[in-house]
């Protein structure tokens, strides 16, 4: 991921679709105060920095090293997201992204109501997981996932915690057909995607990614290889 981060053109989209999605509904203010919970190196959520200070809370050092090097808006703290060690209505907006899935949290659900809980009334809490629960393939052994999500049972979770939906959609949804292909032809063989086609092949996956990018700033898509909601702590 360190080393994929900047490059990788999964992350380059992702970077821009969680800003289209985000965005309008962020607290710009430089007093706010942002979460990025189990932001690794902060591939995905670096870019909150840029509006205010931004707490970075992991598990792992070397990903807090990494993040705080290349976004020097993070504040970083080694720390458990079952465990997260802040008081109620603390952030301004809160991103998770690719960590509810991981076998060291089994509880996703009570994580996303923590979230709940240290949002401040109005904060955005937004959610990016692997989608699809018949898209298992090496890439979730690799990365220790536990578990990948439905956009019905993300949306639930967080409606269950008192957030309310501002969108519910999935995404790479051009990714299904092959990563159901790969899922099958992979079977016990140990590979992630982070480290392969870095350039998507050669462009493609990336200007398809601005083509559902495009497409999702007016419709939703039912499932994707990854599903996305972005919520709302009532005011
Ligand atoms: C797949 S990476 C995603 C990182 C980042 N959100 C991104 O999108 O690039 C998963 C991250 O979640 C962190 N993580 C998973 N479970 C965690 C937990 N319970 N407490 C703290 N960090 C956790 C891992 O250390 C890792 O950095």
């Amino acid at each position: 991921m360190a080393e994929a981060g900047e490059s990788h053109w999964w992350y380059r989209s992702t970077r821009l679709l969680l800003r289209q999605l985000i965005e309008p509904h962020l607290d710009r203010s430089p007093d706010g105060l942002h979460l990025d919970a189990a932001g690794g190196t902060g591939a995905t959520g670096g870019w909150l920095t840029e509006y205010a200070p931004t707490v970075l809370l992991d598990f792992d050092h070397f990903a807090l090293h990494v993040a705080t090097e290349d976004h020097p808006g993070y504040r970083p703290i080694r720390g458990d997201l079952n465990r997260m060690p802040f008081v109620d209505n603390s952030f301004s907006s809160i991103l998770c992204v690719t960590a509810l899935c991981h076998r060291m949290n089994p509880d996703p659900g009570a994580i996303v109501a923590d979230f709940a809980r240290l949002a401040k009334p109005g904060a955005v809490v937004a959610l990016m997981e692997p989608g699809g629960k018949r898209l298992w393939r090496s890439h979730d052994d690799v990365t220790h996932t536990g578990r990948r999500f439905s956009v019905a049972e993300l949306r639930s979770m967080a409606t269950s915690s008192g957030l309310e939906i501002i969108t519910a959609t999935g995404a790479y949804s051009f990714l299904v057909p092959a990563a159901f292909v790969m899922g099958k032809i992979e079977k016990n063989k140990a590979k992630s995607d982070v480290g392969r086609n870095e350039s998507g092949l050669g462009g493609l996956l990336g200007a398809l990614a601005g083509a559902e990018r495009r497409l999702l700033k007016r419709f939703r898509l039912p499932f994707g290889l990854s599903a996305i909601v972005i919520a709302r702590k009532p005011a």
